[in-house]
């Protein structure tokens, strides 16, 4: 059995794995190194630099046991066994596929420093998410040098989701193992079988080769992004047509065939990676020639495009055809509940559009106002923030709800109500709130793909 283990990158994936892995193998001594200091002294102290429910709990039974976190990467390179990589691997911003391609300079640099600093027999675990092929780039970087080292490299990609991080790690539908189909490929997989089996059931450990392993990662977010643009297309069709898209997601996620989950229609899915993972895709079908396979994939996020300009579009046209000065509260930042993690979020692409038609934005958010600052930083004086909901409706003509946190549902509405400028509008995008209670109340309430309901 593996005795030490590093990890490179204590981000959203890096951090809560490793807790998981030290908090079911006590005998291993798990590190996670980072050249942010700042995040490694949060992530030492116990107060983790990302809000992810049940994490605090993880961190602290492993911390000072057999879990550090530590900003010499060198020296924890060279003690450890097995090394996982979970840096960030952004969409390139520049130079050849610009906009589409993964940015690999972080994931590079880890590659070289492993070369730089390892001695002896390393496993080299690829968890980023990275473009298909990349462990066969790792490798050929790892054996150019003058043989102080020998390393085995695996693809383990990470499905776990933001804000059900730990219970994914806990309990996940898969594990994913990808090496080469080599003598030593196979010993590399099985020693890292080795460590999820010990609280992960063996059947659910799958063990492909390495570019299985890396497509699927891709592929399965392009999957479920695709879902949840798929029903969003049909909100679309609902709006234009007064079906109701609730309705319409119950009776063909009733099929057995189709399934229920990842089919509420919304504002768009937001997030760092299924955006990112699909344009990885679609510059990979590219480079193959594989044109309208690439087309196919692109739609996704096309469709993901519409459905943030359609929200903005039907306010606009709500509150008539003018919000300009009107005072909208926006109710969530985040990219989804029980994360303060705001990378692509769909609200940054709403307010800046009401901020374009010049209406005044007070958003509210209970984890994600710091991120939120950072997003909007050159917005200008029309915007600002709180972090108590009453306080940004207040004197507003609109709530704009973007992120379906649970806290939402249980706010006093009449006390809201009686806060705003009438006629009050309502705009429901994450279909989280009882659309007729509000109407009741006296809002104008829009939801997504469904029927309004107005006085107006
Ligand atoms: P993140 O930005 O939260 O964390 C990455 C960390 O790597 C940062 O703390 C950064 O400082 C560090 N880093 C960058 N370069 C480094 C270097 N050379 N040496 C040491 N540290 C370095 O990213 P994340 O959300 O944890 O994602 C990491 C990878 O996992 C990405 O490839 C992503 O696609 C994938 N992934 C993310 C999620 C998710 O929910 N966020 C889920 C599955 C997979
Ligand atoms: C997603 C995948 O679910 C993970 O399996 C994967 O590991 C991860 O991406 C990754 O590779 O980073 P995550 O982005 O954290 O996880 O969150 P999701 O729950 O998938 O939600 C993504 C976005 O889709 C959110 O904005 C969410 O609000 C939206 N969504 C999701 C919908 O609009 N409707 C749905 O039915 C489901």
């Amino acid at each position: 059995m593996i005795k030490s283990i590093l990890c490179i990158g204590a981000g959203y994936v890096g951090g809560p794995t490793m807790a998981v892995i030290a908090k079911h193998c006590p005998e291993v001594q798990v590190v996670v190194a980072d050249i942010n200091a700042d995040r490694v002294a949060a992530w030492q102290s116990g107060h983790p630099p990302i809000y992810e429910p049940g994490l605090v709990d993880v961190l602290n039974a492993s911390l000072g046991r057999n879990l550090r976190f530590t900003a010499d990467i060198d020296g924890a390179i060279r003690d450890a066994e097995m090394i996982f990589v979970s840096v960030n691997t952004p969409t390139k911003a520049f130079g050849r596929g610009s906009g589409k391609a993964a940015d690999l300079q972080y994931w590079e640099k880890t590659a070289r420093s492993i070369l730089q600093n390892a001695q002896g027999h390393k496993i080299v675990v690829e968890k980023s998410t990275l473009p298909v092929r990349t462990a066969e780039a790792m490798e050929r970087i790892l054996q150019s040098g003058n043989g102080g080292a020998r390393f085995d490299i695996l693809s383990n990609p990470e499905f776990l989701a933001e804000g059900t991080a730990i219970a994914d790690l806990e309990q996940p539908d898969r594990v994913l193992i990808g090496g080469a189909e080599t003598a030593d490929g196979r010993a590399a997989i099985e020693a890292l079988v080795e460590v999820y089996a010990k609280w992960v059931p063996r059947e659910r450990i799958l063990t492909t080769n390495v570019w299985s392993a890396e497509l699927s990662k891709l592929a399965a977010n392009a999957f479920l992004a695709q879902r949840v643009s798929s029903i969003n297309a049909v909100s679309a069709i609902c709006e234009s047509t007064g079906a109701n898209v609730l309705e319409v997601a119950r009776a063909i996620g009733s099929d057995r065939r189709i399934g229920a989950s990842f089919l509420k229609a919304g504002v768009g899915f937001g997030g760092s990676c299924f955006q990112k993972d699909i344009l990885n895709l679609v510059y990979l079908c590219e480079h193959h020639g594989l044109d309208e396979v690439a087309r196919y994939w692109e739609s996704v996020v096309t469709m993901n495009q519409l459905q943030k300009r359609r929200f903005v579009d039907r306010m606009l046209r709500a509150m008539f055809n003018t919000l300009a000065d009107k005072r909208i509260a926006v109710f969530g930042f985040a990219f989804k509940a029980d994360t303060g993690d705001t990378r692509d979020s769909p609200a940054i692409q709403v307010c800046r559009e009401l901020l374009a038609e010049q209406a005044r934005v007070c958003v509210t958010d209970p984890q994600a106002l710091p991120a939120a600052r950072r997003d909007l930083a050159d917005a200008g004086p029309r915007l600002s923030f709180a972090p108590d909901p009453y306080e940004a409706a207040r004197s507003a003509h609109a709530i704009a709800l973007l992120t379906d946190w649970h806290e939402y549902r249980e706010l006093d509405f009449e006390r809201l109500y009686a806060s705003m400028q009438k006629p009050a509008f309502l705009f429901d995008g994450r279909n989280l709130l009882e659309a007729e209670r509000l109407y009741e109340i006296g809002f104008n309430v829009y939801s997504i793909g469904r029927p309004p309901l107005s006085r107006l």
